[in-house]
């Protein structure tokens, strides 16, 4: 954990920014796979970690942001936990560590919230994504289940957003930490790739090394030779000389700040010219990419630009024609293409993602597109120091895609579809780092940059 007054700062910088009545934070419980007590990994809800720091289940936090009083309700263990799960700290102690100090049990929650509502308090929450806390939404505040999302509190949520999207300089040291793994489990992956291995070994090679480093992936490891599939998540093929396989996965620190990097690489160890072709376009979109990130301008255009490149190298390889332009302006590229650039990671891989992606990647000024493939970018915004993102571009062959394309003459201008037949067995292609945007610049999370070029993931490989 931090130290105490990390979230103390926290608490109070969200609650002056809040006008009036209580905020309720629920932390996450136990979920079961297939029975009650045999349990999924526990996994902290991630607002309720950054300004109460407790990563224990079962937990909930109130901020009265008139009195400014701040309690955690929580039970203390019986001896019966103490029996199969051991001696805990108490409560009190627990809530002293995070710079709290009133503590309730949990049944105290809804008495709580029932004298705040009965005195015509406004009770903010966040909107909900596992069903424990929506039925606590339900029980307690009769918050209706088919419009949560929509009674949660924007201005609570804008204040969460507010805080988390700037990371501090504890937060960018987990962030490397994050990093450091992830490179760890991709360049392992890289290294121990060979043709007549299935799929399954590497992603239990790169988990293993995520758990042995930290808790565990951020986020179920996507790796397939059928990288056109955006995120594949089978992993019983084959290893086949002259397949690409994409490997997207990252780690998350015991404090669960989270990686996410995604390598291509040769599944026999070579790359041929018809791959090399495409992965130097991929490469020099992630590039330039990178070398935009910088305060003042917005992602959308590091997207706009990015794509761009995509689209002038599919033209130079004649899978695409006219301008490039106007093919970037028709959203031409997306059936490459069809995701966004990248998105904000902290806490969460895709940071934040349960508050909304409009209040996180976007604001008033600058508003999500409806276009095929620019819908999907996560985060159009101004860039501004302390943020932190993926730049992840791609280029991928689709069949069924392309099919429908070809047959509605959707972008027929702009594509040269006899020309994709000879790509349908090809895959996907996608290369994706981690950015820390810097007062004047950006730079690249972690110690060391995965090979990014066909020749450096060549030469690993051959090691
Ligand atoms: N974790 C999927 C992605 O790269 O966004
Ligand atoms: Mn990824
Ligand atoms: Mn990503």
């Amino acid at each position: 954990m931090f130290s105490k007054e990390v979230y103390t700062n926290r608490r109070k910088a969200l609650a002056s920014g809040i006008k009036s009545g209580i905020l309720l934070f629920l932390g996450n419980s136990e979920a079961g796979i297939n029975y009650i007590d045999n349990t999924y990994r526990f996994r902290q809800d991630s607002s309720f970690l950054y300004f109460f720091g407790l990563d224990a289940p079962d937990l909930a936090a109130v901020i009265d942001v008139e009195s400014g009083e701040e309690i955690i309700f929580g039970n203390d263990v019986t001896i019966d936990d103490i029996i199969w799960m051991g001696p805990q700290p108490a409560m009190m102690d627990k809530a002293a560590s995070v710079g709290v100090n009133r503590v309730l049990p949990s049944d105290e929650l809804g008495k709580y919230l029932d004298k705040a509502k009965s005195l015509g308090r406004k009770i903010h929450f966040l909107p909900p994504y596992r069903y424990h806390n929506r039925i606590q939404l339900f029980k307690m505040l009769g918050a209706d289940f088919d419009n949560q999302r929509e009674l949660a509190s924007e201005e609570f949520i804008k204040g969460v957003v507010a805080l988390r999207e700037i990371k501090d300089k504890y937060e960018i040291a987990e962030l490397d930490k994050a990093a450091d793994i992830g490179y760890a489990m991709h360049y392992t992956a890289m290294r121990m790739a060979k043709a007549g291995m299935v799929e399954q070994e590497l992603v239990g090679l790169m988990e293993g090394i995520a758990i042995s480093h930290g808790t565990m992936p951020s986020f179920p490891i996507i790796l397939s030779q059928n990288g056109e599939t955006l995120h594949n998540h089978t992993h019983h093929q084959i290893l086949t000389e002259g397949r690409l396989l994409v490997m997207d996965a990252g780690a998350e620190t015991n404090m669960h700040y989270a990686s996410d990097f995604t390598r291509t690489i040769p599944a026999g160890g070579k790359f041929t010219q018809k791959q090399k072709d495409i992965y130097n376009i991929v490469s020099a979109a992630n590039d330039l990419a990178t070398a935009m990130t910088k305060p003042g301008i917005t992602y959308r255009s590091v997207h706009l630009a990015a794509v761009r490149v995509l689209a002038q190298g599919l033209i130079n390889l004649g899978l695409m024609k006219g301008d490039v332009d106007e093919a970037v302006a028709a959203g031409a590229h997306a059936l490459f293409m069809p995701h966004g650039l990248g998105h904000q990671m902290g806490l969460d891989v895709h940071d934040m993602e349960d508050l909304g992606e409009k209040y996180v990647g976007y604001d008033s000024e600058h508003i999500r597109a409806t276009q095929f493939g620019l819908k999907s970018l996560r985060m159009g915004k101004m860039l501004r120091p302390g943020h932190v993102i993926t730049n992840e571009p791609g280029c991928y062959f689709i069949p069924a895609l392309i099919e429908k394309w070809k047959n509605e003459g959707i972008n027929k201008d702009f594509i040269n579809f006899d020309k994709l037949a000879d790509y349908y067995n090809f895959g996907g292609i996608r290369i994706e780092d981690d950015i820390l945007v810097t007062e004047n610049g950006c730079r690249l999370l972690g110690e060391k940059r995965l090979p990014n070029t066909p020749e450096s993931v060549e030469a690993e490989m051959s090691k």
